[in-house]
């Protein structure tokens, strides 16, 4: 079992989506699936299926202790999904020392989730820094790092970059909402290849499609509805290159330089 950390220091660079959506296709593609929503938004559940925003979840155990296994949920993809649950503003602040005083306390957690070999755990978490974020960060096997093509978020990854490398040693950059005829987002993608230097594995690009959330809207999946688009293509790129990363992950003698820092 390996486990995938989305992250991203920019708010609405596409975290949930990109783990809704790799989730359902790393399913389809045959591979045992669980997704965790680590984020107090408590949204990831409304993009895997559920009508409303799920009462029960994983952030009330942080502090209560109280066992969350009961309350996951299998889609129809079969990906199951661990829900956040709605927990109350009065409880963020123990929340967040229960926390900071256990940084493994989401590794511990997991550790529980039996799955086999090729199972993939992907976690989706709030804006980093964050706590949520940082124990994510501690369980990855492979960090995916999703930023939008703009300045101002690239300039807060390139900031947090050498923390987040320290942290994981297997991090795919994700350029998410890739708009190419402006010039600034071009601007923008070299500034963040310089920033991470020789040696990284190419950063992932995957245009802006309105298709997303009108799919979402309706219930569905843009790479159901429209399997030919660009962003569609993008999205499968994504899954495949994850894929490569997944086998080389648990095959490292097999793959000597495979993983790029
Ligand atoms: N490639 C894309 N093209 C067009 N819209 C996109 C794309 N990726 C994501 N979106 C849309 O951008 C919005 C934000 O996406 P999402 O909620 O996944 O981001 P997030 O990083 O999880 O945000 P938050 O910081 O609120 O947790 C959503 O409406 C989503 O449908
Ligand atoms: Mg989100």
């Amino acid at each position: 079992m390996k486990t995938i950390a989305i992250l991203s220091t920019a708010g609405g660079a596409g975290r949930t989506t990109l783990t809704a959506g790799l989730a359902v296709l790393l399913a389809r593609r045959g591979r045992p699936v669980v997704a965790v929503d680590f984020d107090p938004q408590n949204l990831l559940g409304t993009l895997l299926g559920l009508d409303e925003l799920p009462a029960s979840g994983i952030g009330a155990a942080i502090t209560t202790d109280v066992p969350w296994h009961a309350h996951t949920w299998r889609n129809d993809d079969g990906v199951l999904f661990v829900p956040y649950g709605d927990v109350p503003l009065a409880t963020l602040p123990s929340t967040s020392r229960r926390l900071a005083e256990e940084p493994g306390w989401l590794a511990g957690s997991l550790a529980s989730i039996d799955l086999p070999a090729q199972g993939v755990v992907l976690i989706d978490t709030p804006r980093y820094p964050s706590m949520h974020g940082a124990q994510a960060l501690r369980c990855a096997d492979l960090l995916l790092c999703v930023t939008p093509p703009e300045p101002g978020a690239l300039a807060t990854l390139v900031r947090h970059l050498p923390a987040l490398r320290a942290a994981c040693d297997h991090t795919l950059f994700v350029l998410n909402r890739l708009n190419p005829a402006r010039e600034m987002q071009r601007d923008a993608q070299s500034m963040l290849s310089a920033a991470l230097g020789h040696g990284t594995a190419p950063v992932i690009r995957l245009h802006a499609d309105a298709a997303l959330p009108e799919a979402f809207a309706r219930g569905s999946w843009f790479f159901d509805d429209a399997p030919y688009s660009q962003a569609s293509h993008d999205f499968q790129g994504l899954v495949s290159s994850i894929e490569q990363q997944l086998v080389a992950l648990n095959e490292p003698s097999r793959h000597p330089g495979a993983l790029l820092k």
